[in-house]
């Protein structure tokens, strides 16, 4: 396949993981460097990707580790694969942390109440306790409100290289490495 068709194919695949429908590539994993020094992994839902605009964004808790983590150093790595396909792409940025803002007002009103409950524990990610009703309190999430809002953020990742890799291409393997050289991406092939 042609390397301009491999780029479109690429945001088309990222683009339509975030539709409701959607599975293969909806969550990625996400690498950031621990607090500790060691590589730190975790699954992100995709909530909003733009080609124009360079951006893949996920939301998560503003007192989690990986927030913590991207606060020190904001280069993250996203990771997915279509494994009916055989397919992988794995994407390199820079972060944003949104903590305030339209846009991350607009993603709180466009999110669920069933994903906003998260939000709204007094308990930090990762906080220890006895059981997992003990995460919510009473009335948590019983009532949609804007309680929790301060734990919301949007994480925007801006890519700087895009790594794809076609295991079932048929012509066999094929590997490309989009780099970002300022608002152009450059594309070449390598070996898989
Ligand atoms: C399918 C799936 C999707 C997930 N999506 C998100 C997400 O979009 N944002 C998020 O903060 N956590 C998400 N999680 C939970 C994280 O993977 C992780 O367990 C949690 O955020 C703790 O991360 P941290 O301690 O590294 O900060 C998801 C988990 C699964 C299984």
């Amino acid at each position: 396949m042609k390397l301009d068709r491999i780029y479109r194919r690429l945001w088309d695949c990222l683009i339509a993981a975030t539709c409701e429908d959607q599975r293969t590539f909806k969550a990625m994993q996400a690498a950031t460097i621990g607090l500790d020094g060691a590589p730190n992994v975790r699954m992100v839902e995709l909530r909003r990707v733009s080609e124009p605009e360079n951006l893949i964004m996920f939301h998560t808790d503003v007192r989690s580790p990986k927030v913590a983590e991207l606060r020190r150093e904001l280069k993250i790595t996203l990771v997915g694969v279509e494994t009916d396909r055989n397919r992988q792409i794995r994407v390199f940025g820079k972060s944003r942390i949104l903590h305030d803002g339209a846009a991350r007002l607009d993603a709180w009103e466009s999110s669920s109440d069933r994903t906003l409950i998260l939000y709204r524990t007094l308990l930090a990610p990762g906080t220890p306790i006895c059981q997992p009703r003990d995460a919510f309190g009473e009335d948590c999430g019983a009532q949609p409100s804007d309680e929790g809002l301060a734990h919301f953020c949007v994480v925007e990742v801006s890519p700087f290289r895009i790594d794809w890799l076609d295991l079932s291409a048929v012509d066999g393997p094929e590997r490309v490495l989009f780099i970002r050289n300022g608002t152009i991406w450059e594309p070449s092939w390598i070996a898989p």
